[in-house]
């Protein structure tokens, strides 16, 4: 599909794109903020692009896998990151990603090797550990948050292989502290008031109050990390001492900062809420627990789970797919247009606002009959490879495709293998609702018991 420049394309203006209709000034900001996940499945049924606004500010809701691919692959040269993001600039800085352009090029490419397979592979190993010292904690007859626990342990997890060393300690901090920054971030960008964060309001304090406690901690790791000066196989020690290819140059303290906190904030809540919506999928469909228990008891018996059994895991690993399916962390992906684009027969101006649907593109009943259903067979290597690859969408797709995918697939299924094997616990909310902050998570938190560990 060509961008808009040639005078050859006709395609009809933005105004035949079907709306959802809204409060007059107003639009659809309040329902936004009401119920923004049932905004969009509005949007989606109102067709594969549709048009909500937020005041006179329209946004252009995808919910079609083809066009999902236009805007974030076949055209991603003609998008950039949605204004919105810039809400996370003052936790994120510049890291990978905030960062546009050449910026974000030389970056991605810096932080690659730290995602490499043989790279990835030595983090096994901690994540499997990490998840036994989870479980350690707990007794039969406990009652817990799921939820809580499994952010605990994802970011034990990030922070011994992003920093190589025990974040446990700064756990309680550190967790505080990017779930206030989080929650006055999403207070941000759902306001009616766009106000810069100079702004004294309450929200702007408690998010700076957010950053300068995340700052002492991660200031003071790149500090011990420079003190040491070798690469100790964690992604902080790599980013010390790597070099440009070109030209030589190093990181700064204030750009290695800016990664850690992206991959420390990225990379631990998106895992956990992924195992939280597992588990809770898992409690309402016991039939595909059985079989679970049955593969991680065949494959390995009492035998620790190492990378290397993943393949052997493949129901395991459809588990994980299909609660990613029906419910993705990042549920929505959002671009502005950097120029005029062709979108699905529309011409979009440029500087308009798109949103992907990855949550609706899931639900679709024509990609996923029966699409609310929790059906693990949908996600064997067969059925995977048998559907166009951009119905499946979690971790989004083209150049800002999520770079830490294998490693959160990979410390899922270890994950998930490792608490089969050792615990069992009984889900107390059948129905649960999600809460749609910076990613998905079940709102107030997942109850369970646990039966035996
Ligand atoms: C289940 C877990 C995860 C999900 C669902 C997820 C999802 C995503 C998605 C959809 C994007 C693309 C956003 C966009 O295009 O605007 C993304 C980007 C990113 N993710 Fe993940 N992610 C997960 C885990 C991780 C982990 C474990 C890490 C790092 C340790 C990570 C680091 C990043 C980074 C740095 C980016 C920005 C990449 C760029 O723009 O070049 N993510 N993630």
């Amino acid at each position: 599909m060509a961008t808009l420049s040639s005078p050859l394309v006709a395609a009809p203006v933005v105004s035949s794109i079907p709306a959802v209709p809204g409060l007059p000034l107003l639009g659809n900001l309040i329902a936004f903020r009401r119920d923004r996940l049932a905004l969009q499945d509005a949007a989606a049924r109102r067709g594969p692009i549709a048009r909500i606004s937020f005041g006179h500010i329209p946004l252009y809701i995808v919910t079609c896998g083809d066009l999902a691919h236009e805007v974030l692959v076949a055209q991603a040269a003609s998008f950039q990151k949605s204004a919105g993001i810039q809400f996370l600039r003052p936790l994120l800085g510049d890291g990978l990603l905030t960062a546009e352009g050449e910026l974000h090029r030389q970056h991605r490419k810096l932080l690659a090797p730290a995602f490499a397979p043989r790279r990835l592979a030595s983090y096994g190993e901690v994540m499997v550990a990490e998840t036994r010292e989870q479980i350690a904690r707990w007794s039969p007859g406990d009652r817990i948050d799921l939820a809580g626990e499994m952010m605990q342990m994802t970011l034990a997890i990030a922070g011994r292989t992003l920093f190589g060393v025990d974040v446990r300690r700064d756990a309680s901090t550190v967790a505080h502290a990017i779930e206030i920054g989080m929650r006055a971030m999403d207070k941000a960008i759902t306001s009616p008031l766009q106000l810069g964060y100079e702004w004294p309001l309450p929200r702007h304090l408690r998010m700076r109050r957010s950053v300068r406690m995340l700052d002492d901690v991660v200031f003071r790791l790149i500090a011990e990390g420079r003190a040491l000066g070798t690469d100790r196989g964690d992604v902080l020690s790599m980013l010390l001492v790597a070099r440009d290819e070109d030209d030589g140059t190093q990181l700064t303290d204030r750009q290695v900062r800016d990664e850690v906190m992206t991959l420390l904030l990225a990379g631990h809540e998106t895992t956990a809420n992924t195992l939280t919506w597992t588990w809770y999928e898992l409690g309402r469909n016991p039939s595909a627990l059985a079989r679970l228990e049955a593969e991680v008891q065949r494959v390995l018996g009492t035998r620790t789970v190492a990378t290397a059994d993943l393949p052997e895991l493949p129901w395991t690993a459809a588990v994980i797919d299909e609660a990613m399916r029906l419910h993705p962390p990042a549920y929505m992906i959002g671009r502005d247009a950097l120029r005029e684009v062709e979108l699905g027969g529309h011409r979009l101006p440029a500087r308009s606002i798109v949103a992907v649907n990855i949550r609706g593109i899931h639900r679709r009943p024509d990609y996923y009959p029966a699409p609310l259903a929790f059906r693990p067979e949908r996600m064997l290597p067969d059925a995977k490879k048998a559907r166009p690859r951009h119905h499946y969408l979690p971790f989004g797709a083209g150049p800002r495709v999520c770079i830490g995918s294998h490693f959160a697939v990979m410390e899922a299924q270890l994950a998930l293998a490792t608490m089969v094997q050792q615990t069992r616990l009984r889900l107390l909310r059948s129905h649960a609702v999600a809460e749609p902050l910076v990613t998905l998570r079940p709102r107030d938190g997942m109850p369970a018991i646990v039966e035996r560990c």
